[in-house]
């Protein structure tokens, strides 16, 4: 067998943790139909093959329209569940055996669904994994950071009565122009209401967010933070607190943040021993699950089997399971 082929062999069986994905984010173009034509909503395609090729992007707001639309068609707890139990599938073929997700419930109590259906849909899904596939899972609930803070409080007041299924919050949507900052006040009373919290910065966004994100929301990890390189205190800040960043190699390049998978700087993060690891953020949108990230990314920068070997066990380390949990599955490595 050549070197590579050991690698994929050895990426594909692996217990593999992820970390940063949106359940919203895997909505299958065979299922977006089905519940479209269950649920009666029209969708502005004819085609399963019209959807993939309107899946063309040139940054995260012209894919975060298309991804919108797609919740439109989730009505039921039975549509979240479907949709989650999916997610789960590939998990199971992916070789995951733990899960952190993140939810976007604004998107869906602001077109008037109930924010019980969304999150018991996921929920009894999640705990069917564990049931039947023994896989793990922790949920976390975005903010969408292109809204007001407002609404992120009442959403927050909904969360509260579901505290033992969510286990953090996030913030996601649309980046430029919505700093961490205009959201302080928010991730204080999440933090005093016990929740962890983790954000997205450093997508497409300055620096000065992932700082913010830091300083301001005492995130426990970072949502890409691909543009840290960019300033070198805060890469020395990162590898001192060795607070992780959760990088989508395929989503970056579907959003061109960078032009070819070649381009990514997923080694050089590695390289400067900051706390890294691979996940696939929107998969149905962005063209692959966990592996694929893992397979296409070890191919186009060449990684050796110990920076793959690293990756992996920055996941597990990265995760919000109890010492004890990581400390097994790392073993098994
Ligand atoms: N970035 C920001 N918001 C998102 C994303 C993303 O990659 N996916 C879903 N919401
Ligand atoms: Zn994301």
């Amino acid at each position: 067998m050549s070197g590579n082929s050991n690698i994929i062999e050895y990426i594909k069986k692996t217990p593999k943790t992820e970390l940063h994905l949106h359940i919203e984010g895997t909505l299958e173009p065979n299922l977006m139909f089905e519940l479209a034509r269950k649920n009666k909503i029209s969708i502005p395609y004819k085609s399963i093959e019209e959807v993939k090729s309107a899946y063309n992007f040139n940054n995260l707001d012209s894919f975060l329209n298309i991804y919108y639309q797609g919740t439109k068609v989730l009505i039921t707890e039975q549509d979240f569940f479907d949709l989650t139990w999916a997610y789960v599938l590939k998990c199971k073929k992916d070789n995951i055996v733990h899960t952190e997700i993140f939810f976007d419930p604004q998107a869906h109590v602001d077109r008037g669904i109930d924010f019980n259906t969304v999150i018991n849909g996921i929920f009894k899904a999640l705990k069917k994994a564990k049931d039947e596939f023994n896989i793990t899972s922790n949920i976390i609930m975005c903010f969408l950071r292109h809204l007001d803070e407002d609404s992120g409080f009442k959403i927050l007041d909904k969360a509260l009565n579901h505290k033992d299924k969510i286990i953090g919050v996030g913030l996601d949507s649309s980046e430029i122009g919505n700093p961490p900052k205009k959201f302080e006040r928010l991730f204080k009373k999440a933090i005093e209401e016990g929740f962890l919290t983790v954000a997205h910065a450093g997508e497409e966004g300055p620096t000065e967010y992932i700082w913010e994100a830091i300083n301001l929301l005492k995130v426990k990890r970072i949502d890409h933070g691909v543009q840290c390189l960019k300033d070198e205190k805060l890469v020395e800040k990162l590898k001192q607190i060795q607070i992780p960043l959760t990088v989508c190699p395929l989503s970056n390049v579907k959003l061109c943040v960078f032009n070819k998978l070649e381009k990514h700087n997923l080694k050089e993060i590695l390289k400067k021993g900051l706390m890294v690891m691979v996940n696939s953020d929107d998969p149905a949108y962005f063209g692959g699950y966990l592996n694929d990230n893992l397979i296409k990314i070890q191919s186009a920068l060449n990684l050796n089997m110990n920076e793959v070997k690293t990756l992996l066990i920055n996941s597990f380390k990265s995760s919000f399971l109890s010492e004890n949990e990581k400390n097994n599955w790392i073993s098994k490595l």
